[in-house]
């Protein structure tokens, strides 16, 4: 049967659900010209009425059984009910969209499996780094690519704290609080703060490159609540800037997974990357470096790309082929191997606050040297009036155990050292 509309269930009617609604009002034409049917939005369903009561929808299983729906657009976060409305939403024959990057990381596993024995269609580019089609470009522009490495900054709210940090010289409770009046950061930015939403995107992207469900889990996460604006303006000074990176490297002993906070040299190019921009490179092993930018956070950004799946998958609905070919290509048994997080290797940014005292830099040096850290620069800028000196080292590459086993026996020799050693990995 030959359809009229493209008809859709929209699930959470939030900041970005009211976005999805206002650019497919205002797009419409640019919406029906790629897909030749017009897509109109039958029933939105959230937990209070909203502003179009004749669409208002109060329990989301009504949508999901309304034979009339093609597609579901899951934009409610969180992990249940979302979990339950994808899986329900691929059972009932429905193609769904959805945003949410941790139900996908979490439950990757059982929601593709269900789309592949349904052959139905899940999509969701809104998922990682906002408005940049890097989920697209990963699994249709870089079809062809062996992926060797895949780093970002794929959370603007933590980018735009650091931004602040970096060019006002804030404190992090400030820059927080910057962001959370610009609107960029959640009421509760924990999962932003310390690294676990960086830590799901990365997680898609990886199981997404290499075929088999890589877990949060299997990636060691570090976030940037423990930051102080004392490293962040030292090492500006010294010609880097802090960005929080996720990174997943493919080395001969396994998937080296990461979400940390980094340096970067001035001149690399997330180093341009402020404020709620996102970037992802990805290298392939024919294609080289490829680097997607854009806006990671923010209303119209996110719902923007959900559009852009709404469109894409009605294009296969018109068509009766959504979900034909799976748009995932996932083997539920194939098992990759992850490199144990203390074998992980990088240069490392240290800075020791301790006594000022003869024998001190030579016990530290050589507690560094007995763990096999060695090192490429040292200085020890002048802070006259303080009764403890402030040592900045720069270490060549050297395994996290090293780096781990030096620092907690620095540490521990508390007739040197007066505060905790700071390490930051230095990303090249
Ligand atoms: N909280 C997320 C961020 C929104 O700040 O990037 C987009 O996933």
């Amino acid at each position: 049967m030959k359809k009229k509309f493209i008809n859709i269930g929209l699930i959470g009617y939030g900041t970005v659900g009211k976005g999805v609604v206002k650019i497919l009002e205002e797009n419409k034409k640019i919406a029906l010209r790629k897909v030749g049917k017009a897509i109109c939005i039958k029933s939105i369903c959230d937990l209070n009425p909203i502003d179009k009561p004749e669409l208002y929808v109060k329990n989301f299983k009504d949508i999901i059984k309304d034979p009339e729906i093609d597609l579901i657009v899951e934009l409610i976060g969180g992990y249940e009910p979302a979990r339950t409305i994808i899986i329900e939403s691929l059972k009932a024959g429905k193609n769904v969209v959805t945003a949410n990057k941790a139900v996908l990381a979490k439950y990757w596993n059982q929601i593709f499996t269900t789309a592949q024995d349904c052959q139905k269609s899940i999509y969701y580019e809104a998922s990682v780094g906002g408005v940049i089609p890097v989920v697209q470009g990963l699994s249709e522009g870089l079809a062809s690519e062996e992926i060797l490495e895949i780093k970002g900054i794929l959370n603007g709210t933590t980018n735009y704290i650091l931004s602040e940090m970096t060019k006002n010289g804030v404190s992090y409770e400030t820059a927080l609080k910057n962001a959370q009046v610009a609107g960029f950061a959640e009421a509760d930015p924990s999962f932003d703060v310390n690294g676990i939403d960086t830590a799901n995107k990365l997680a898609i992207l990886s199981s997404l490159a290499w075929g088999s469900w890589i877990k949060v889990k299997d990636i060691s996460v570090k976030g940037i609540a423990d930051l102080n604006i004392e490293d962040v303006l030292i090492t500006r000074d010294f010609g880097y800037d802090i960005k929080l990176i996720g990174c997943a490297q493919k080395t001969k002993n396994g998937i080296d997974l990461s979400v940390q906070p980094c340096l970067v040299n001035h001149e690399n190019a997330f180093a341009t990357v402020e404020n709620e921009y996102n970037a992802v490179m990805i290298i392939g092993k024919d294609s080289g470096d490829v680097l997607f930018y854009g806006k990671g956070a923010g209303q119209q950004p996110a719902a923007s790309a959900v559009v852009s799946d709404i469109i894409n998958v009605s294009k296969f609905i018109v068509t009766n082929t959504a979900g034909i070919v799976s748009d995932v290509i996932y083997d539920k048994k194939k098992k990759i191997k992850i490199l144990p997080a203390s074998k992980s290797k990088a240069s490392y940014y240290l800075r020791f606050s301790v006594l000022d005292k003869s024998g001190v830099l030579a016990k530290i040096s050589g507690m560094l040297g007995k763990h096999k850290v060695s090192i490429a620069s040292l200085s020890q800028p002048d802070i006259s009036g303080n009764d403890y000196a402030r040592i900045i080292i720069i270490t060549h590459e050297t395994c996290r155990e090293n780096i781990e086993g030096a620092l907690k026996q620095i540490n521990a020799t508390k007739s040197i050292v007066k505060s905790k050693t700071v390490k930051i990995k230095i990303e090249i």
